[in-house]
């Protein structure tokens, strides 16, 4: 028992106690082709178990995604609505459910945490100490590019843009396959974002449409750089994975280079909503933004 005793039953806010048994359970950890590094023939070859752990590690990563993503850049965001730190007027209704997200995305982060924990402890495998990954990294790395008076703008935007994407990491929660516990633990967290996506849509539009030109123009270049961070593949981290499970340097750049061929050219299915929002927007009218998606490749919605 830790110092806050029993937590679960007894602070003010009532959490459902989550109990997470994956490794009794028949399936697996995350959907083979969204680690495509597990499906690749050497990795085949070395065993159902290494696929499976390099599936576990993907699982750890992602969960440490959704921790600081939603901590870090989500939370912060939203703390910048109920401080009155936007420099704009953002209707009542808006101050108050940002309480309410903020409360949904730190839960989320906790039951992060503890799947996370509670599968390394059942399955021996470990995962690195928490840390801020590549892509809050990234995120923060674009926000800290534009004028030091337009962060919180920035900041907002960018979590605007995240949260209206349609995350397919999310929506594996319908794969038969997938362990019961993982996959309860995907469609709770969907439920949730599907109204974050509602209200971080009507909150995008709230701000951009009071915007001067020249500070849409300043955000709005910004915003491919984002998504591209979003979206980004994290070699770095899929390469030690390799290694950890066995394969050396060499096998592991081969193995991430022939499973990630062409995974990353043209980015469509997941900002298809995203897209649709900034040109109800008109974003796509100011030429220079709409340049720099074309920049990024990014196909943009045909009217
Ligand atoms: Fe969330
Ligand atoms: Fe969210």
């Amino acid at each position: 028992m830790t110092k806050l005793g029993k937590w679960y039953e007894e602070s003010w806010i009532q959490l459902p106690r989550s109990d997470f048994f994956c490794a009794e359970e028949a399936g697996y950890y995350f959907k083979p082709n969204l680690v495509p590094v597990s499906l690749h023939p050497l990795v085949k070859e070395a065993g159902v178990g290494v696929s499976e752990e390099l599936q576990i590690l993907h699982l750890y990563h992602y969960l440490d995604d959704v921790d600081t993503l939603e901590t870090e850049v989500i939370n912060k965001s939203l703390q910048n609505i109920f401080r009155g730190s936007i420099p704009l007027h953002i209707p009542n209704e808006l101050w108050g459910d940002a309480y309410k997200i903020y409360i949904d995305e730190g839960f989320h982060a906790f039951m992060s945490y503890e799947l996370k924990n509670e599968i390394s402890a059942q399955t021996q495998i470990k995962y690195s100490k928490p840390h801020i990954l590549q892509t809050v990294t990234s995120v923060n790395e674009q926000i800290d590019l534009v004028d030091p008076e337009l962060w919180p703008l920035a900041q907002l935007l960018a979590s605007a843009t995240n949260e209206t994407m349609i995350s397919a990491n999310l929506l594996q929660c319908n794969d038969v396959g997938l362990k019961p516990t993982i996959s309860t633990y995907l469609s709770s967290h969907l439920r949730d974002e599907a109204k974050h996506h509602i209200y971080f849509a009507e909150l995008f539009q709230v701000v951009w449409n009071q915007l001067l030109l020249s500070e849409k123009k300043t955000l709005g270049l910004m915003l491919p750089k984002i998504i591209k961070s979003l979206l980004s593949i994290n070699k770095r981290s899929i390469c030690l994975d390799l290694i950890q499970v066995g394969f050396d340097r060499g096998n592991a750049e081969l193995i991430f280079e022939e499973s990630y061929q062409g995974y990353n050219q043209t980015i469509s299915r997941p900002v298809k909503s995203t897209l649709r929002l900034f040109e109800k927007c008109r974003i796509f009218e100011i030429k220079e933004v709409r340049n720099s998606f074309l920049e990024e490749k990014i196909i943009l919605p045909i009217n």
